[in-house]
């Protein structure tokens, strides 16, 4: 059996997508590590950049228009141990869904290259 669908035709497209940001939201404000950071924000509008960032990351038609994610997550302090911990809530929400394991493992490698952008850790040289 062979396929030629896009990861985002894989998943079940736009719909499926909102699903798990909608259950991923869910699980990371359950999460009494990670919660904290969301306090105070726009719940809908980030809902609405992350669903559009992981269709296109998955290969689908819609253009991100969110904002950087160095620049969205600039000031937040967030560590690598809870940047992992909502990497695996992704994750777990997406192999739920029946997201097949290739897919799994391009927004895995995807999450490996952001996390600088998004992790506040020292750089460890000076200035
Ligand atoms: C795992 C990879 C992550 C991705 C792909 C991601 C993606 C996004 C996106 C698309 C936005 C919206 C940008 C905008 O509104 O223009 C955002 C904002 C935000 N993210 Fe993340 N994020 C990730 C990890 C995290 C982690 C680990 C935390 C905290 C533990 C976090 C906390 C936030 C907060 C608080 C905002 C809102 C900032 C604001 O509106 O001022 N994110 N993220």
């Amino acid at each position: 059996m062979t396929t030629s669908l896009s990861y985002y035709d894989q998943v079940g497209g736009a719909p499926a997508v909102r699903g798990v940001v909608d259950l991923f939201y869910v699980r990371v404000l359950d999460d009494a590590d990670v919660s904290p950071y969301f306090t105070g924000i726009d719940l809908a509008r980030l809902k609405r950049h992350m669903v559009v960032l992981l269709c296109s990351v998955l290969g689908g038609p819609e253009p991100y228009e969110g904002r950087d994610l160095a620049e969205a997550h600039h000031g937040l302090g967030i560590t690598a141990a809870h940047y992992a911990k909502v990497g695996e809530i992704l994750v777990s929400v997406l192999r739920e869904a029946g997201v097949g394991d290739d897919v799994l493992r391009h927004v895995v490698l995807t999450l490996d290259s952001v996390k600088p952008s998004i992790v506040a850790e020292p750089v460890g040289t000076a200035d």
